[in-house]
């Protein structure tokens, strides 16, 4: 006899629910959540969001299901590129606290559970630290070789033809005369460190010591695919022509970065990085955006490189389903387990607008991250977007550099950086100040979290269930995969005794398999519709469901 759908109730959140995987294989299966820590909460009223903010705020983010939080960087910087230019590593930016701050934000997350990721920024420093300032002054000093320096080419120029990510040459001239240039994939004000002089990765060992010493429990290694660059200094393949005011980040896609980027060296050197935080018992997570899946796989491999890494490629993307679901099968069979899956972060246009905006943007949002939680890995969800926020819209001059330096008017990330809206007075909660230090139009009242964690149909409830699915259900990440089906634009995956049932097509599709299950989650209302063997996934959902032994 078949057997009808029945639903697990969305009233479980509140079950106890089994604990992650002990000792320091945690972070698999681990939810995270990113938090832009200047958006996020500002305490003191300089309408920029602080530690402080953070730990007032790491109650709700317990309360959403969430693992690890990832902080952006927090330590001194001119502030550049908003942190991503640090001229201290073990001192907090003045603007966003104190060490005591931090150590406060640490012992609450203890308290409640939550782990903590540093956000470390090794391929560059700013050129205010203390070892540029002294590599500059002195040519012949022990500084010297902590950074990237050419010779000019023969007509005076840049040694080669690499760009910044921000905009122009990748060289710019020593500012102590010397006549050289040195390397930055960034700004002039983030020269790019060598990674092929020990003492820098001695100096670093010694930084994340320090972090682990006072509760970190991981890093995101910032630009990790960048941490070596070819010793020859070869120019890298040109792909396309550029010409003046296109974007910075069309210029840099105009080249085949296999000089400057994605080396092996940098698998070699992530050895050692293993080797720094095994005795910390700390969890290394780099940024990779790289399209090369064998070297992100060279990477993550065994217990000898990092444990993991962010798939980029699928959260820089458009709304491509059918492309989406063979990288992420790619990934799935190579990452060694060591995928960290996203669908947005603070450099990109956020999900919901990216895959259409609205309704839809977010239907789709949820449909992809939901299949996503059924891959191995971590799951990292970025702030707002339990909230179903858009990309924000910028009010007054932009503050990213990557288009402020290149011309008022160019995409900026700044779109992604709103922010966060935490109540429904008019002023949002998010600082006392008249502005905020990026100014947004204000967002509606039911996209904010105090509107949506009382509401019981809210985006924010349904993202605190896919959360807790984790950890209700390990066999969700944990259970061997197996490709049932795999059509252009869905998917149908069996985990031990759970079905996911993915589709990302504009259509319903078929899925028997969920007949007589146990539906456990569904990223939209109506994901499943009809019943018995008549059963379908609606369009542009993904449906988690339990079989039952007849
Ligand atoms: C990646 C970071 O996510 C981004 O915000 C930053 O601008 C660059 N790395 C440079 O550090």
């Amino acid at each position: 006899m078949m057997q009808a759908l029945t639903h697990s109730g969305d009233g479980d959140g509140d079950r106890v629910v089994a604990p992650r995987l002990a000792g320091s294989e945690w972070w698999r299966g681990a939810v995270g959540y990113e938090v832009y820590v200047r958006s996020f909460q500002d305490t003191d009223g300089n309408g920029v969001g602080d530690l402080a903010g953070v730990t007032k705020r790491l109650p709700y983010l317990a309360s959403l299901g969430i693992d690890v939080v990832w902080l952006t960087p927090f330590f001194a910087s001119p502030g550049f590129d908003h942190g991503y230019d640090v001229s201290d590593y073990t001192a907090v930016d003045p603007m966003l606290g104190t060490l005591d701050d931090w150590d406060a934000l640490s012992s609450t997350a203890k308290s409640l559970g939550l782990r903590l990721f540093v956000d470390i920024v090794p391929n560059h420093t700013s050129s205010q630290h203390r070892w540029f300032q002294q590599a500059v002054a002195d040519p012949t000093g022990p500084y010297r070789d902590y950074y990237v320096w050419a010779q000019p080419a023969a007509d005076g120029g840049p040694p080669n033809n690499w760009v910044s990510h921000f905009g122009g040459p990748a060289w710019s001239l020593d500012p102590g005369g010397s006549g050289q240039y040195y390397c930055h994939l960034f700004l002039p004000e983030q020269p790019d460190l060598n990674w092929g002089n020990p003492k820098v990765m001695h100096e670093f060992a010694a930084i994340l010591s320090f972090w682990c010493g006072r509760g970190a429990d991981g890093f995101r290694i910032d630009v990790a695919h960048g941490l070596t660059k070819d010793p020859a200094l070869r120019s890298n393949p040109q792909l396309r022509d550029v010409h003046e005011g296109m974007h910075p980040m069309d210029v840099f896609a105009s080249f085949q970065h296999i000089y400057d980027l994605h080396r092996h060296e940098t698998a070699v050197l992530f050895q050692q990085w293993r080797a720094a935080v095994t005795d910390l018992d700390a969890v290394l997570v780099g940024e990779m955006d790289t399209r090369d899946i064998d070297r992100f796989s060279e990477y993550v491999k065994d217990r000898n490189a990092l444990h993991a890494a962010f798939v980029l490629q699928v959260g820089l993307s458009g709304w491509e389903p059918e492309h989406t679901i063979t990288t992420m099968l790619e990934y799935q069979s190579k990452a060694n387990g060591g995928a960290a899956w996203e669908v947005s972060n603070h450099d990109q246009a956020r999900a919901v607008s990216r895959y259409g905006g609205g309704e839809r943007g977010l239907r789709r949002t949820l449909a992809l991250t939901t299949l996503m939680s059924a891959f191995d890995g971590m799951l990292f969800i970025y702030q707002g977007e339990e909230l179903g926020l858009p990309d924000a819209v910028v009010l007054g001059h932009t503050e990213d550099p990557m288009s402020s330096r290149n011309g008022e008017g160019m995409w900026s990330r700044d779109v992604a950086r709103g922010p966060m809206p935490w109540s429904t007075d008019e002023a949002r909660g998010f600082t006392t100040a008249p502005v905020a230090w990026l100014h947004t139009e204000p967002l509606a009242a039911e996209l904010t979290a105090e509107f949506q964690t009382d509401h019981p149909h809210s985006t924010w409830q349904r993202y605190r269930r896919l959360t807790i699915l984790r950890k209700q259900h390990p066999s969700l990440w944990q259970a061997q995969f197996e490709v049932l089906e795999h059509g252009p634009m869905h998917l149908v995956i069996a985990r031990g005794s759970l079905r996911i049932v993915a589709n990302l097509g504009p259509a319903p599709v078929a899925a028997p398999c969920l007949a007589g299950a146990i539906i456990v989650f569904e990223s939209a209302d109506d994901a499943v519709q009809g019943a018995g063997r008549d059963v379908q996934v609606a369009a542009e959902t993904t449906v988690v469901a339990r079989i039952v032994a007849s």
